[in-house]
């Protein structure tokens, strides 16, 4: 991203916004509710296109090209007329037998097991999210973006959901752009923490966060994480 300058009628959301991501990096971008993160992917995936400012993918300009990413919004966008492993296998261009077994294989290690021909409507909120995710995953593209992926979910089944893209990320680091609100789950997953100001948004800092993969769940009761926290705290807050 350089430079994305984003306003809906007069009213700037997005103020000279770069950054970029690496090959098979995982870059989180916390900022408060509000401040422009899910139009930021909305501009990464061509919905919209920026005022100023390009958005380029391995060197060439993408601005309001759709298509070129895996996007998984906040709320999951499953079609209710198709199953469990049909919304996961007819949404792109991946189908046949090995993408089946691939499917079948995350669906069981996202706790879906037995649900692979139930219907979106007979999933409760974090059961759909999870689809919805397995859909991104499997995508062909190489930036898969996350909306606030584990925001419906309850604070035990976020922690087991978080492991389980954790470890499937680590199998195959893919390139990751992740928005969330949620101060340790950026720690706890990322490579990277990108932190936004209040409306219009700009970058306020950007910190590399330094603990080994594959991580450990016990890092987040550590000292060190606890001072990681406080600081990307204070910096949202802008103390
Ligand atoms: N299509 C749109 N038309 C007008 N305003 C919009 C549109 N999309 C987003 N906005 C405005 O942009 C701001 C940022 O929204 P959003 O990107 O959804 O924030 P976040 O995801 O960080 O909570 C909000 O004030 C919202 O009202
Ligand atoms: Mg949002």
């Amino acid at each position: 991203m350089e430079n994305i300058t984003k306003s809906f009628e007069g009213n700037k959301v997005l103020e000279e916004l770069s950054f970029h991501v690496n090959e098979g990096e995982f870059v989180t971008i916390v900022g408060p509710s509000g401040s422009g993160k899910s139009t930021l992917f909305h501009l990464i995936g061509g919905l919209y296109t920026p005022d100023s400012g390009d958005i380029r993918m391995d060197g060439e300009r993408m601005n309001g090209q759709r298509g070129a990413i895996s996007y998984t919004p906040q709320s999951p966008s499953l079609l209710p007329w198709r199953t469990v492993l049909d919304n996961i296998l007819l949404s792109g261009e991946i189908n046949g037998e090995k993408y089946e077994l691939e499917a079948l294989r995350m669906i069981e290690r996202a706790g879906l097991k037995g649900y692979e021909q139930a219907y979106p409507s007979e999933l409760s909120g974090g059961m759909q999210q999870r689809v919805s995710f397995i859909r991104s995953l499997m995508s062909p593209q190489s930036l898969i973006c996350l909306d606030e992926p584990f925001s419906s979910l309850d604070e035990f089944t976020r922690m087991e959901m978080q492991n389980w893209l954790l470890s499937i990320w680590e199998e195959n680091k893919r390139s990751i752009l992740m928005v969330t609100h949620h101060i340790e789950e950026a720690l706890y997953l990322s490579d990277r923490i990108i932190v936004l100001s209040g409306k219009p948004a700009k970058i306020k800092k950007e910190f590399s966060i330094p603990f080994p993969r594959p991580r450990q769940e016990s890092i987040i009761l550590s000292d060190e994480f606890l001072q990681w926290k406080r600081n990307i705290y204070n910096e949202l807050r802008g103390t």
